[in-house]
């Protein structure tokens, strides 16, 4: 773990355990993160390790109690992600090349089978050093794809265990819900 890594964890557990809604929390974590993003050396070689043939998303830290997680994620190029919720709040952080986001409008509660609502309610680009604010638990739905010619690498924090929450795909032209679950990505370097 790098000591600008470290760091970064000390301060989102203080952001984390101060409270507040979820926009205050994700607005103080994003602070925080674009703090750290400049650091070349801030993630270790293991961290950036890419498994074959999928998304990566390296586990850096599991909150004890699961109050947050942060994990490097990596699409390679070309790669893009299907429409997918969270089920908690999310910043992400831009470390290496380019992703383009774009959100859904989820009408109605989370309901986690049958069919949904949903209409694109924008997209955005975001580049290296450029931290945003990929969702909160009432608007959480988006795609992301990799914009670059190299592979996009990623600061993702979540307001939990990722790899414990239940998750939702959607079907952008149906609605459809899918349920599924994250695993974290070579858990050895979580130390
Ligand atoms: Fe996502």
């Amino acid at each position: 773990m790098s000591d600008s890594m470290e760091r970064f964890i000390g301060e989102v557990r203080e952001v984390v355990r101060a409270g507040g809604t979820e926009e205050e929390v994700t607005a103080k974590v994003a602070e925080r993160l674009k703090g750290v993003l400049g650091d070349p050396g801030l993630l270790t070689v293991d961290q950036l390790l890419v498994k074959a043939g999928g998304f990566t998303l390296n586990r850096i830290h599991v909150e004890p109690g699961d109050s947050f997680s942060i994990g490097a994620g990596i699409w390679d190029v070309g790669q893009c992600t299907p429409v997918h919720d969270h089920g908690t709040w999310g910043v992400i952080g831009i470390f290496q090349g380019s992703e383009k986001e774009e959100s859904f409008h989820r009408e109605g509660p989370r309901a986690m089978e049958g069919r949904v609502r949903i209409t694109p309610s924008g997209s955005r680009l975001a580049t290296a050093g450029d931290v945003f604010i990929c969702c909160t638990t009432d608007q959480d739905v988006h795609r992301v794809s990799c914009a670059s010619g190299e592979p996009v690498v990623g600061i993702h924090v979540y307001g939990g265990d990722l790899a414990k929450i239940p998750r939702l795909r959607y079907d952008p032209e149906t609605g459809e819900v899918t349920p599924f679950k994250t695993g974290w990505d070579y858990a050895k370097v979580s130390g």
